[in-house]
């Protein structure tokens, strides 16, 4: 089949290149020349592991372009939407200024029988409003939503093989012609046994922001009891693992450490909150409040555990932070805690230096104020105390008996619970977790 995929970030980027490897001809636009000129090159303009090979791959068949020119799209019949949806500046709301422009700039472009699938995280209702848009323009195209579940570090293969479809159809029925098309289109990952639910166009979006808050209020839940562990004396990470082994609660999410961040949790469940106050709901939403206040606690409370840590008070003291990513194999800060936590410490008078495998040039751009450094030894030389905020396997790896002799002050604060710390004590060094004795 002939697609267009509009938006070539996080979402959109992966997605073209997973169309083309299964098997239809793609064309991928954004606004953004460099992006394009990146992809075009067979690079990816961020870090994604599996991304790149997979764009070198498919470009060799011919299936894959990208342009920045919307008409490129008048060949396709199916148009995917995969552009952000940020937090309004100021409000909670969420801010559909490039959802909108997109789907004004492809509608030239449509004709009778294309689809137009909505992929970004919106909230509830748009859909319907953009459906009108579309057959207004063209009464025989259909606009339908099919919201995206992938996670930044494993985005291919999530792509590739989801853990379930969800078509969100105007008339939530089986036989809408659309629902054929998509089968189409996903007929590989169907056919290995992929989930797929039709639904009605609302009930398809509220999936995604509901899927989404409740892995937020799963991490805010064992983020609360981790501050109930440390005033009892108990050890949150024991707890989870005993909990989690009933299946009907699970391990998965509920490792207790800084928080949740990142380009989704954070202002999803926000919006979430904003749009049911425009629906009149907004008592049934009341706890995501409560949610996003667990998790920005974390931050202060890591703070103040350094500042513990640290002895006698913050100023002057050099802290290394390992980790500026949100999440491990990934480049992406935004709503980074790894880089709030490190901004406030500076702000508090530590002289910070910040390392990471791959995010250090998108945190510099965020807080040029810290110090930065690409060598995870050189970063650690003479620190005071050293922060593991991002869990990325290299720093999970770290040998405590060596780095002791390279620090000033063997203090080690474990922001993600993922450290042996009995082997870091053996080792010499004061071992904090989170949550933990
Ligand atoms: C999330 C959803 O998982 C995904 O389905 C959706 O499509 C987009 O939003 P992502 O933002 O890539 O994906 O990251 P995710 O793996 O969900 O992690 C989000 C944040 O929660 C990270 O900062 C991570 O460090 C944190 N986290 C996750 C915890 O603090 N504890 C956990 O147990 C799990």
């Amino acid at each position: 089949m002939r697609i267009s995929v509009i938006g070539c970030g996080y979402l959109g980027a992966v997605h073209a290149a997973c169309m083309a490897k299964l098997g239809h001809e793609v064309v991928g636009i954004d606004l953004d020349e460099r992006k394009i000129r990146e992809l075009s090159a067979g690079r990816a303009p961020f870090f994604e592991p599996e991304l790149e090979e997979l764009l070198l791959d498919v470009q060799g068949t011919g299936r894959l372009k990208f342009s920045s020119d919307i008409s490129e799209a008048s060949d396709a019949s199916v148009h995917f939407i995969c552009v952000g949806t940020p937090q309004k500046k100021g409000e909670n709301a969420a801010d559909l200024r490039f959802v909108d422009a997109a789907v004004n700039s492809l509608l030239p472009h449509i004709s009778a029988h294309d689809v137009v699938v909505g992929k970004s995280t919106v909230p509830v209702g748009t859909a319907a409003r953009l459906a009108e848009v579309v057959t207004n323009h063209e009464p025989e195209a259909h606009l339908v939503w099919n919201p995206e579940f992938l996670r930044e570090g494993h985005a291919v293969s999530d792509t590739l093989h989801p853990d379930r479809f969800v078509y969100g159809v105007a008339d939530g029925s089986e036989d809408h012609p659309a629902v054929a098309i998509l089968d189409s289109l996903y007929a590989v990952p169907l056919s290995e046994g992929t989930p797929r639910l039709v639904a009605d166009l609302p009930t398809a979006e509220l999936v995604k922001t509901a899927a989404n808050s409740f892995l937020a209020t799963k991490i805010s839940f064992i983020n609360a009891m981790a501050e109930l562990c440390e005033a009892a004396g108990a050890d949150v990470t024991r707890l989870a693992d005993a909990i989690g082994l009933d299946d009907r609660i699970g391990r998965k999410f509920l490792q207790a450490g800084i928080g949740f961040g990142g380009g989704c949790l954070p202002k999803d469940i926000r919006a979430f909150m904003a749009r049911a106050g425009e629906l009149g709901a907004d008592q049934a939403l009341t706890f995501l409040r409560e949610v996003d206040a667990i998790n920005m606690r974390r931050r202060t409370r890591v703070v103040e555990l350094t500042r513990e840590l640290c002895g006698d008070g913050l100023l002057g003291k050099r802290i290394t932070v390992l980790g500026a990513a949100f999440k491990p194999e990934s480049d992406d800060v935004r709503d980074s805690p790894a880089l709030s936590i490190a901004a406030q410490l500076q702000l508090q008078g530590a002289v910070v230096t910040v390392t990471d495998p791959k995010a250090i040039d998108n945190a510099a751009k965020r807080f040029p104020e810290l110090q930065y450094d690409h060598d995870t030894e050189s970063a650690l030389a003479n620190a005071h105390a050293v922060l593991l905020l991002t869990e990325w396997k290299e720093y999970r790896d770290l040998d405590p008996h060596y780095l002791r002799n390279i620090v000033s002050s063997p203090r080690v604060l474990d922001g993600r619970n993922v450290l042996d710390a009995a082997k870091w004590r053996a080792a010499g060094w004061h071992y904090r977790g989170l949550g933990r004795p």
